[in-house]
């Protein structure tokens, strides 16, 4: 009998404060930057973002949405043998966010790292903890994507600080004999680690390079809309499946036009894939399981469905983990 890692509860969190388009550009008027809600509309379909209050870190975020999660999957943080933060805007250089929210869970003594691939990091950390139950290394599994996106964000630069939020999503993957992960593909081409990343780093007790986030946005799109693609497709092939067993598209959230075009790739209609870039922004490594936990909640996503969630970021990164519910 196949030992399966399925995802038995869900949860997500955003900070309270909520920024539409005109309360952005209302903000960025003051520093001489000039957008629109028109323009943002229209290039990314985001209407609005949350931001985190200054004092709060990636950790604390988690939390909020692995209590939820832990809570829907009815266990305690003591019953989690491995925890997983897939984060780029850790708490610290280090230690780990994960060690900073297994403290503050007080699930003390599991395993706990965090995974850094932008925004695939949570379809790599799902499937890294995939791999570990399969092999019987751990049996309960926390995985979040973390986000302050805010911190790293250029306000002087409008091409990029419209399209990113802060929130954190956060999944429990438990060892099955029912059907849960079907099959994953993760890829990363370092070439192109120029077109989207935060230069800087800490030395010698200073920032050395700039520590915002550059992006060369065409050059983005363009990537992200052939690999996930291509991604889909070798996660169908490996479970024998095809774009027909699809019941629920969960893509990273970058881009409406972005999302469109792979929807429109692999033959499904929009109503299968799971939005929620309008109201959040671009989350990174947290966007995918903030929009399976709305998914869950809202009641669109059902047990038994077969879900596909796909994420496409910095490195350049991308992967995709197919799952039935
Ligand atoms: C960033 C993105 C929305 C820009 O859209 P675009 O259609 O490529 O727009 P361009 O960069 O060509 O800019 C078009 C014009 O809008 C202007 N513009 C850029 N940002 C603007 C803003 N926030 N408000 C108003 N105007 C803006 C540009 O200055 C440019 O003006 P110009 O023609 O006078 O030079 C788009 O490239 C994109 O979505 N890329 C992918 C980004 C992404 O998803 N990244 C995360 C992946 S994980």
């Amino acid at each position: 009998m196949r030992r399966y890692a399925r995802i038995t509860g869900t949860g997500s969190y955003l900070p309270p404060r909520r920024l539409t388009n005109h309360d952005l550009a209302a903000e960025l008027a003051q520093r001489g930057i000039e957008t629109s809600d028109e323009w943002i509309v229209e290039r990314t379909g985001i209407h609005a973002r949350h931001f985190a209050a200054p004092e709060v870190a990636s950790s604390d975020l988690a939390l909020e949405a692995s209590k939820k999660a832990l809570e829907a999957a009815g266990c305690q943080p003591q019953d989690i043998d491995l925890i997983i933060v897939a984060t780029s805007t850790p708490d610290m250089v280090f230690p780990s966010t994960a060690c900073i929210l297994q403290n503050k869970l007080g699930a003390n003594g599991c395993a706990a790292f965090d995974v850094q691939a932008v925004c695939s990091g949570f379809v790599y950390a799902l499937t890294v903890a995939d791999a570990m139950i399969q092999s019987g290394a751990a049996s309960r599994a926390l995985v979040v994507g973390s986000e302050v996106f805010s911190r790293i964000l250029d306000f002087n630069d409008r091409t990029t600080c419209v399209l990113f939020g802060d929130g954190a999503g956060a999944v429990v993957l438990e060892a099955s004999e029912q059907p849960g992960i079907l099959a994953s593909d993760l890829h990363a081409d370092g070439k192109h680690v120029g077109i989207l990343c935060v230069p800087g780093n800490v030395s010698g007790g200073q920032i050395l390079g700039d520590p915002l986030l550059k992006m060369d946005g065409q050059a983005v799109f363009k990537l992200a809309v052939g690999v996930l693609e291509k991604a889909a497709r070798a996660t169908l092939d490996k479970a024998g499946l095809t774009d027909a067993d699809i019941d629920w598209l969960i893509p990273h959230q970058a881009n409406i036009r972005i999302m469109q075009s792979t929807a429109r790739k692999l033959k499904l209609s929009m109503d299968k894939v799971v939005v929620t870039v309008d109201q959040h922004g671009n989350t990174s490594a947290a966007s995918i399981p903030l929009a399976l936990d709305h998914g869950v909640r809202s009641g669109q996503v059902k047990p038994g469905q077969t879900v596909l969630l796909e994420g496409v970021g910095g490195g350049f990164t991308w992967g995709a983990v197919l799952l039935k519910m």
